[in-house]
């Protein structure tokens, strides 16, 4: 019997939350295979320093030999896909990576995967699985009045992130259908909590309050994501990889609705509470509106019904519980955020902010 999971990009925000949960409520080994791009950051995995249970391998999803080689070693019997290029300003910046990485690399990947599970024995051939997790911005941009996205939504993708997230979804449908690799999806909303790299709305928010920095608000403010804390998300990714349908795609989603400008102020009235300004003044004072996102998406919303029907899924946490929780660890956690914040972040914050 098949007995270790690989997951990729296991270094990166939900990734890395992935793996410390796993480890936490398991024996199974975990193979973590990580480029350590800009985004990846082996801090987030510090708590397992000398965990026999985790191996991390810093390499390229698209490198065929190095995956081969991992999966036969290891004798894997689930593949979690998370590595990918993640932030859509960044792919609005310069799409080519989002390409490289999102497509060309998970095809190299399923690639990789399907001649290794080609040669599996028949038993642990039907029980292996490739689970691909993807965002819930493959269904483009939601009208007001538009009920939320279902997993029968057809793909519109608006930004070269959401398009190449499109393309892998598509890919892993195809290995599944042409040859029938064990595949499952997810296309999950917005994640917030631990470990997020403040180059995303939440954190960054958050890291410039501290620091008396103005917070960017795109446009007018009123876009609309649905909010989910990223433990609940790796919840649902276990109970999908355990009972989802072969084939099938779950849309994973907190029920938590909110435009931007609501959630940022929500950020600063947690703050003002546990650690407020010396001048007295609220951080709401740094709220600044700045041009807006190209192409920015209006609203998505997400409907979960399907995943908690079917496989009894529910997220733990609301918005209030999950924000306060996340406000807290950043401020338990300055220094992982200080030795982010240096060096080529702040040359991608004076690029995107101050021209
Ligand atoms: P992230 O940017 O924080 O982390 C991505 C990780 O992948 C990094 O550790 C990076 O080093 C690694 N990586 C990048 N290219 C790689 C490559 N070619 N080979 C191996 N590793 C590589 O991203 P995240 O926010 O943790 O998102 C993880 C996954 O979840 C992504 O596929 C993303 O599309 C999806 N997703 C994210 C959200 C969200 O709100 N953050 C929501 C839904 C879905
Ligand atoms: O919906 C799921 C997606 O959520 C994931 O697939 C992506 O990987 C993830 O990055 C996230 O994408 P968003 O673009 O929604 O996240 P971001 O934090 O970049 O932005 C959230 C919203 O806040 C969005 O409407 C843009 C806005 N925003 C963002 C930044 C960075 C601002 O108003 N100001 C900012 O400075």
């Amino acid at each position: 019997m098949l007995t270790t999971v690989l997951v990729t990009g296991g270094a990166g925000f939900i990734g890395s939350n992935f793996v410390l949960d796993w480890i936490a409520s398991s024996d199974e080994l975990v193979i973590n295979l990580d480029k350590l791009t800009y985004a990846g950051n082996l801090q987030n995995l510090e708590t397992l320093k000398g965990d026999k249970r985790h191996i991390f391998v810093q390499g390229d999803i698209g490198d065929h030999n190095l995956v081969l080689g991992l999966l036969r070693e290891h004798n894997v019997r689930a593949v979690i896909n998370f590595a990918a290029e993640s932030h859509v300003d960044r792919s609005i910046d310069g799409p080519e990576e989002f390409i490289q990485t999102n497509v060309v690399g998970t095809f190299h990947l399923l690639e990789a995967v399907r001649d290794y599970w080609g040669g599996l024995a028949e038993n642990d051939k039907s029980a292996f699985r490739f689970l691909h997790v993807s965002t819930d911005e493959v269904y483009g941009s939601l009208e007001k009045s538009d009920p939320p996205f279902a997993e029968t939504n057809r793909y519109e993708p608006n930004s070269p992130y959401s398009a190449s997230k499109a393309a892998s979804d598509h890919l892993v449908r195809a290995y599944h259908h042409t040859y029938g690799l064990p595949v499952l999806t997810t296309n999950c909303s917005n994640n917030y909590g631990p470990y997020h790299f403040p180059e995303k709305l939440i954190p960054l928010c958050i890291h410039n309050a501290l620091t008396g920095k103005p917070l960017p608000i795109y446009g007018d403010g009123q876009q609309v994501r649905d909010w989910l804390y990223v433990k609940d998300h790796c919840s649902a990714i276990r109970r999908v990889l355990e009972a989802g349908k072969v084939g099938e795609t779950y849309n994973v989603g907190g029920w938590n609705e909110k435009p931007n400008l609501e959630v940022v102020q929500t950020l600063c009235a947690i703050l003002d509470e546990l650690k407020p300004r010396s001048d007295g003044r609220p951080y709401a004072d740094q709220i600044t509106y700045v041009k807006d996102r190209l192409g920015h998406d209006r609203r998505y919303a997400i409907d979960a019904r399907r995943l908690e029907r079917e496989l009894g899924w529910r997220p733990a946490e609301t918005f209030e519980t999950g924000i306060k929780k996340t406000v807290q660890w950043y401020l338990d956690n300055q220094e992982w955020v200080n030795n982010i914040t240096s060096g080529a972040y702040r040359d991608w914050v004076e690029r995107q902010y101050l021209v």
